[in-house]
């Protein structure tokens, strides 16, 4: 397993991150012990969270399951109900309570939320950084002019800044390639990026055309269903891509986000060990060009502008600035 420098952190972290939001929803305890054994068995450092998963019970079992196994790894939690100040401070001493920890290195806003505040937000941050809660602050789901105000204000008053912003990204949802990813490209910040499985449809777990299988989440998801019809002829000429090269298609889904610029670390979610395996192996997988953009083209997903013209290119140049960072 490589790993990558994490924004401008000085950090280093495993270029696949696991993420837990299964754990204690669709695996239990030991299964998730067994996910998380296996995976820092095979060189994964960074480990991602929620306050909001499971209410607080993939928490709760994170805290039993990192006994002994906690040194080395970059862990890293959200504060998910809303972005108030006090909120902020309440809801990651609540995190380490459930997690028995001390501190997290990393701690992310989930969702910016309507009407909110950006210096207190910010300040409230920058005050769990000092009280030695959390090494690090970043953001889920913020587009990048949000982000850019907030570090504007951390800037001004010398409070810790954002260092991360985590994105949905896969082959089907790529919106954030206008803006997000070239901001990250020229501020160092931190690319990680969920649902690299659209849920397990780029996994296999699913057959366009078929009932959607019981054991799975397509069953109260109902993204899954929409997606699979919308998308069944992209889906089968991906499945057939990936056997023809003897790939499973996690590997060949997670092997798609890793390849594309700006990604630091994608973000795995699995719910049995077994699932795992497919997916850490897609960090031994390397794409040429041709084959990334063959499988591109296999989904008409691009976000299309009507103007086309000089503006639409301009919006993801990440060549744009010539600072932007190697
Ligand atoms: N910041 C945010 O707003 C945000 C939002 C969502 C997720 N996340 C993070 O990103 C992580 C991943 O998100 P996600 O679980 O929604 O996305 P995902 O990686 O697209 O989907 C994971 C699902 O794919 C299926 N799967 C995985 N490996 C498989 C395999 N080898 N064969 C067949 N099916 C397989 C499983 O479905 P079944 O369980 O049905 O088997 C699994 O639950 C989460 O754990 C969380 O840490 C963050």
């Amino acid at each position: 397993m490589n790993t990558v420098k994490f924004g401008t952190t000085g950090e280093n972290v495993s270029e696949m991150c696991l993420g837990t939001m299964m754990f204690g929803d669709r695996c239990d305890q030991a299964e998730s012990d067994r996910i998380l054994s296996a995976a820092i068995e095979q060189g994964v450092t960074f480990v991602d969270t929620a306050a909001s998963y499971c209410q607080g019970r993939t928490e709760e079992i994170l805290g039993n399951i990192l006994k002994g196994k906690r040194d080395g790894l970059f862990i890293g939690t959200k504060v998910t109900k809303t972005t108030a100040a006090d909120w902020v401070l309440q809801s990651l001493d609540e995190s380490l309570t459930r997690m028995q920890l001390d501190y997290v290195d990393l701690y992310m806003i989930h969702w910016p939320r309507q009407n909110m505040r950006p210096v207190e937000m910010m300040e409230a941050l920058n005050t769990v950084v000092q009280q030695g809660k959390a090494r690090f602050v970043g953001c889920c789901n913020f587009p990048a002019w949000l982000l850019a105000h907030c570090n504007a204000i951390a800037e001004r008053n010398g409070w810790a800044k954002l260092v991360c912003n985590q994105i949905p990204y896969n082959l089907l949802e790529r919106g954030v390639e206008v803006e997000i990813i070239p901001q990250a490209v020229t501020e160092q910040i931190a690319i990680t990026t969920y649902r690299s499985l659209v849920l397990g449809i780029l996994a296999g777990k699913y057959t366009p055309g078929q009932p959607i299988p019981a054991d799975s989440r397509g069953q109260t998801d109902k993204r899954v269903a929409a997606w699979l019809d919308k998308y069944g002829e992209s889906i089968k000429q991906f499945n057939q891509f990936a056997a023809d090269r003897n790939l499973h298609p996690a590997q060949l889904a997670v092997a798609w986000v890793r390849h594309s610029p700006g990604v630091t670390a994608p973000i795995v979610g699995v719910s049995s060990q077994r699932q795992l395996q497919a997916s850490i192996d897609a960090f031994n997988v390397t794409l040429s060009d041709e084959e990334y953009t063959q499988i591109t083209g296999m989904f008409d997903t691009a976000v299309k502008e009507e103007s086309g013209g000089s503006f639409a290119p301009l919006r993801r140049d990440l060549n744009l600035v010539s600072c932007a960072i190697e």
